[in-house]
């Protein structure tokens, strides 16, 4: 009976040090706790009811975002009727599970309902549409959404440094095309009208670097932070291709953009590999991937300003990337189909332990 007791108790400080059998490791929120980063991943809400979804979406993550149910199309189904079924469930699975939520988005060019775009509006109307629709959405979750991408990809793809062509800026745009970026500006006048408290915040996509894209971003953000806009961060989605990052460029990228004292969120991050009809990608690039996962991370805690990570879903069950690219990628996230962590979880997780330096 002794030896037994004794052997119990020297078996305990070897389970709490990990050397146990089936000891389970730190989820990636509770290791984002010493750094007080959030971690947080888009959720698509058909999948809540998922047991393996919505268990390892609560263990891991201490902050979320809708993928899509915030987006015009779903949010704003006809010009006078909002529709917040999907995007009150979302908040709801945060609230019980003491997870933040980012909003997005409320100013973009893609995935808006048709009576929006084919609506040939004047561009009063349109601003008087646009003001409605942020300052609705915005006070529906005033409180509940800490933080929203106000104006999503509003930079050219093709022209660098140029403003997108859009229904916003001048198709027929609510009235400030000559005037550059000013129509962002009220964008973000009236978020901030509707939830003084929201951290608002600029998203783009592909000026994760510093490059022409950012340059013009830089130069708008720091405009607006010189006049009092209130703009609180920018958001580099951070959706990888090819295997391919040129982090020294993404950590001097976000050096600058937090200078200007604003805080930089990693959106939307994923790592595209290619796959096989099957979906599935070779061995080798997973390691590969961990990699790019580590060392974003790591260049996100080596500037303070930079306050949150967030990869777009978690599982490769559910990634917009099969579609998006014809099913020749994929496997881009921290969790493969089966739920079962990936190298690029541990690695994600190692640089969360380790914390800020
Ligand atoms: C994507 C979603 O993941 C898909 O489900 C949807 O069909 C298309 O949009 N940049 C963004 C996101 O800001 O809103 C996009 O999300 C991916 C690219």
């Amino acid at each position: 009976m002794k030896w037994r007791a004794l052997i119990f108790l020297l078996a305990i400080p070897a389970f709490c040090l990990g050397f146990g059998d089936g000891v389970r490791e730190h989820s990636l929120r509770e290791a984002a706790q010493a750094s007080g980063i959030l971690i947080g991943t888009a959720v698509r809400p058909a999948q809540l009811s998922e047991a393996a979804y919505a268990s390892t979406l609560a263990r891991e993550f201490n902050m979320l975002e809708p993928e899509d149910v915030l987006k015009w199309e779903v949010v704003h189904p006809e010009r006078e009727s909002f529709d917040f079924s999907q995007g009150d469930q979302i908040v709801d699975f945060a609230t019980r599970h003491g997870m933040k939520v980012r909003g997005h988005t409320l100013v973009w060019h893609q995935q808006n309902p048709k009576w929006l775009t084919e609506g040939k509006y004047t561009s009063s109307e349109l601003a008087q549409i646009l003001e409605k629709h942020i300052k609705t959405v915005v006070g529906h979750y005033r409180g509940k959404i800490f933080a929203w991408d106000v104006v999503n990809e509003a930079f050219d793809e093709l022209r660098p440094g140029k403003l997108r062509s859009t229904l916003w800026l001048n198709q027929p745009g609510i009235g400030l095309a000559a005037s550059g970026s000013s129509y962002i500006e009220r964008c973000f006048r009236w978020a901030h009208e509707a939830d003084p408290q929201a951290l608002l915040v600029y998203n783009e996509a592909g000026a994760e670097v510093v490059n022409p894209k950012s340059d013009a971003i830089y130069a708008m953000v720091r405009d607006f932070r010189q006049r009092g806009v209130p703009i609180d961060g920018v958001g580099f989605q951070m959706h990888i291709e090819n295997l391919r990052a040129d982090v020294a460029s993404i950590s001097a990228n976000i050096k600058r953009f937090t200078a200007l004292g604003v805080q930089v969120h990693i959106t939307e991050m994923d790592v595209a590999l290619p796959v096989d009809p099957n979906g599935n990608p070779r061995p080798e690039d997973l390691q590969q991937q961990a990699d790019i996962y580590r060392e974003v991370a790591n260049a996100c805690l080596s500037h303070p300003g930079c306050t949150a990570i967030q990869t777009w879903g978690f599982t490769d069950k559910y990634s917009w990337i099969g579609s998006h690219s014809k099913h020749t990628q994929g496997a881009a996230l921290l969790f493969d189909r089966s739920y079962a962590a990936k190298p690029a979880y541990a690695a994600l997780r190692d640089v969360l332990t380790t914390g800020r330096r």
